[in-house]
């Protein structure tokens, strides 16, 4: 597998943060829905480890000579974004729909693994998937919880 070219790592790489902006926008929102606040402490971080990935690509973007992209895309890829979820009522709709965004995170960013990208950013690609299985994990988890 040959190495890959700075245009095609930029525009791999925007593509992630735009998918990262849109999940933020989307856990702002189910953090203002909300009721419980326990359940609210956690998306909270869990919206502050989107941002530290918003973080890290943008610098690898930079790095790679390329333009960061500064928002979320409005091709709508997540399964419920931002305006869906501060349409829906109840702690158990909101977290089945951010699990569902949590879906697209993590095939997103398993996708983005398997290319052949420089160390360093692989390594990025690597603990920012983590932190997506990290997630989805929870959301799973609190869900069964929930509703059983
Ligand atoms: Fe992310
Ligand atoms: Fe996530």
């Amino acid at each position: 597998m040959t190495d890959m070219q700075s245009e095609d790592i930029i525009k791999k790489l925007n593509n992630l943060i735009e998918i990262d902006y849109d999940a933020i926008a989307a856990y702002k929102a189910a953090i203002e829905r909300l009721e419980d606040k326990q359940l609210k402490q956690q998306l909270v971080t869990f919206m502050e480890d989107h941002k530290n990935h918003v973080t890290a690509l943008t610098e690898s973007v930079r790095l790679s000579g390329g333009n960061p992209a500064d928002s979320g895309d409005m091709k709508k890829i997540l399964t419920k974004g931002k305006v869906v979820i501060a349409e829906l009522g109840g702690d158990d709709a909101i977290l089945k729909a951010m699990k569902m965004n949590e879906e697209v995170t993590n095939k997103s960013y398993e996708a983005m693994v398997d290319e052949p990208f420089p160390g360093t950013i692989k390594l990025i690609l690597q603990n920012g998937l983590a932190d997506e299985r990290r997630h989805r994990a929870w959301l799973d988890a609190t869900i069964e919880q929930i509703s059983s």
